[in-house]
């Protein structure tokens, strides 16, 4: 039978729990310098890796505990050089972030900006590395949350590729459920995060990265924590970290992964959220609602909608949530004009019918 007092979380992370992952939270309490949380450390990083079969053989994986942007801070720290300049791809606001990541750790920046509606502007990218002999890496996001849009990386991979420049990735919203063509796009390394599409809870993250960066690519990080030299020696030595590890959240992200795996893996989770997209797309559709960007430029796992006229977020937001469900705003320029809606985490059926019916009583007639 449905459950009609359950909340539903439709934000891009924290998700909603699946039961089998939320039972693994109450488990027994483990150390994180036993064997046996070696071992899960490297079950885990070994799970992350096959994730994709892309990067199965030629990656290997970090984990450590810290949201996504921890992840992200620590790839830029460990891997963007202090003696060469990165470019960063930015149009939204986790591309912004990154610029400002590199800034405040002091090392050469370019950024290369588009409208946070915008795709990836590809002559000025060309146009910032034939400026900028002294660029050696570019940075770019993934799926850009800020709207939904999942950026075509492929031109961008194809340009790194013919000039020979590291390309690092922000995957945070799209690892597990979007293809990540390691190969065409010639990824050196991704940081993303357990709490979001692959359905684990928020506390750990992770950088996977070519064997050939781990090897050679890592740089003086000018931070204790944030140090991916540290946790790869450690994780591939002796298994441990070099600091306190969210135990709960790794039993959490193992069995997730393992949830994963069972459900058919990231092809499936894909499909899975399309449908989800378009069963809320069709509902919203027919209550005269429209997109921020064209319904093909969005990924699977996010999309924003305009506010209607005389509608604002907080009573979209307020409404939706008496009946259970927590949507999210835009940021910055965005955060009156759009709502955003993630199909992230465990909601069934029972729940999207329930969701149709709050965005009926929402939007029908005002
Ligand atoms: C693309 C992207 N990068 C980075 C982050 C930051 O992740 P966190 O909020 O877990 O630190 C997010 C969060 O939504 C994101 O969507």
């Amino acid at each position: 039978m449905a459950d009609e007092t359950r909340s539903v979380l439709l934000n891009p992370g924290p998700v909603t729990l699946s039961e089998r992952v939320r039972q693994v939270l109450g488990r027994d309490d483990w150390c994180h310098r036993e064997p046996e949380f070696a071992e899960l450390t490297r079950e885990i990083n070994s799970r992350l890796v096959s994730v994709y079969r892309e990067t199965a053989t030629d990656f290997e994986s970090v984990i450590l505990t810290g949201s996504g942007t921890s992840a992200v801070e620590a790839m830029v720290a460990s891997f963007a050089p202090r003696d060469a300049a990165t470019l960063v791809v930015a149009n939204g606001v986790y591309g912004e972030r990154i610029a400002g990541m590199l800034e405040v750790q002091g090392k050469p920046v370019y950024i290369c900006e588009a409208g946070w509606d915008q795709p990836i502007n590809m002559p000025a990218v060309a146009a910032e590395l034939d400026q900028h002999a002294d660029i050696s890496h570019v940075i770019a996001v993934h799926h850009e949350t800020t709207t939904g849009r999942l950026n075509d990386l492929g031109p961008l991979g194809e340009l790194c590729k013919e000039r020979k420049l590291t390309l690092l990735l922000d995957c945070v919203s799209s690892f597990g459920a979007e293809a990540i063509d390691v190969e065409g796009w010639n990824v050196a390394a991704i940081a993303a995060t357990a709490g979001k599409c692959l359905h684990g809870v928020p506390g750990i993250s992770f950088v996977l990265a070519r064997k050939s960066l781990w090897a050679s690519g890592l740089v003086e990080a000018g931070s204790v924590y944030l140090d991916l030299s540290a946790y790869h020696r450690g994780q591939h030595g002796s298994g441990y970290s070099p600091f306190t590890q969210s135990v709960q959240a790794a039993f959490a992200l193992r069995e997730a992964l393992e949830e994963l795996e069972d459900e058919g893996g990231w092809e499936q989770r894909r499909s899975m959220y399309r449908r989800r997209a378009g069963e809320i797309a069709t509902t919203l559709q027919s209550l005269g609602l429209t997109t921020l960007l064209k319904p093909e430029e969005y990924s699977c796992a996010l999309w924003s909608w305009l506010l209607p006229d005389g509608c604002s977020y907080e009573s979209v937001h307020d409404r939706l949530k008496g009946h259970g469900f927590v949507i999210y705003a835009g940021q910055g320029e965005q955060k009156t004009r759009i709502f955003r809606v993630a199909h992230m985490g465990d909601i069934t059926n029972a729940d999207l019918d329930r969701l149709k019916q709050a965005f009926g009583d929402c939007f029908d007639g005002g």
